[in-house]
């Protein structure tokens, strides 16, 4: 937990809608507020949504979407997490921690072995010290018109039930990535 963490624990709450709105209230109005437009992918809205807010307003969400893929052989799903942000002024206070942490709770009741998700190669530490590992094979992944691309930016998994490790093999999302 960090030093500076407030000393009462903000709740987690799901959130009935999750649209550029909510996301400009956490992150404001820039351009590209995650720093993937250089990738040039097209993502998926998430379908469900975890958030905190202090004093009213939405500083913190993790979105989740149930995903078709195959690893190896086989087909299976996983949960893909995106959209993770927090304020830029309430950064470094355990706030993605917490959201991430509850959003998990609820994947871990949805069926998938593993949960995924893309990031910066910057924020491979942060993700790894919340329990997350980095996938050393390529991802390919949907985009539109059929095209299918190598993910550029670094795939992470994590166990949703006890250890399950992830299965050797190719990794092909049957999507657009989330
Ligand atoms: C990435 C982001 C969500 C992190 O939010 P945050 O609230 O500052 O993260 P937390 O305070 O919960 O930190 C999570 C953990 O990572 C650790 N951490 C942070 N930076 C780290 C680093 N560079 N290396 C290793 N660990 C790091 C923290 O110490 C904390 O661990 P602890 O609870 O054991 O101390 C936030 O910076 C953000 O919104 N960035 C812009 C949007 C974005 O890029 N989102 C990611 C999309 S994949």
């Amino acid at each position: 937990m960090s030093a500076n963490q407030p000393s009462a624990t903000p709740a987690v709450t799901r959130l009935t809608h999750y649209t550029k709105t909510e996301q400009d209230e956490i992150l404001g109005t820039g351009d590209d507020p995650f720093g993937v437009a250089g990738a040039g992918l097209t993502w998926l809205p998430k379908e469900e949504h975890f958030g905190v807010r202090l004093d009213g307003r939405l500083v913190a969400h993790a979105g989740l979407l149930r995903l078709p893929i195959a690893i190896g052989d086989v087909e299976t799903e996983v949960v893909g997490v995106g959209g993770v942000a927090v304020a830029p002024g309430v950064r470094g206070q355990g706030l993605a921690r917490l959201v991430l942490a509850a959003a998990l709770d609820h994947a871990r009741t949805q069926g998938p072995r593993h949960a995924l998700l893309f990031c910066r190669p910057p924020l491979v530490p942060l993700y790894q010290r919340l329990g997350w590992h980095p996938l050393d094979t390529d991802v390919v992944v949907e985009q539109p018109g059929s095209r299918l691309v190598t993910m550029p930016l670094r795939t992470m998994v994590t166990p949703l039930h006890g250890t399950a490790g992830w299965p050797s093999g190719r990794v092909r999302l049957h999507s657009l990535p989330m």
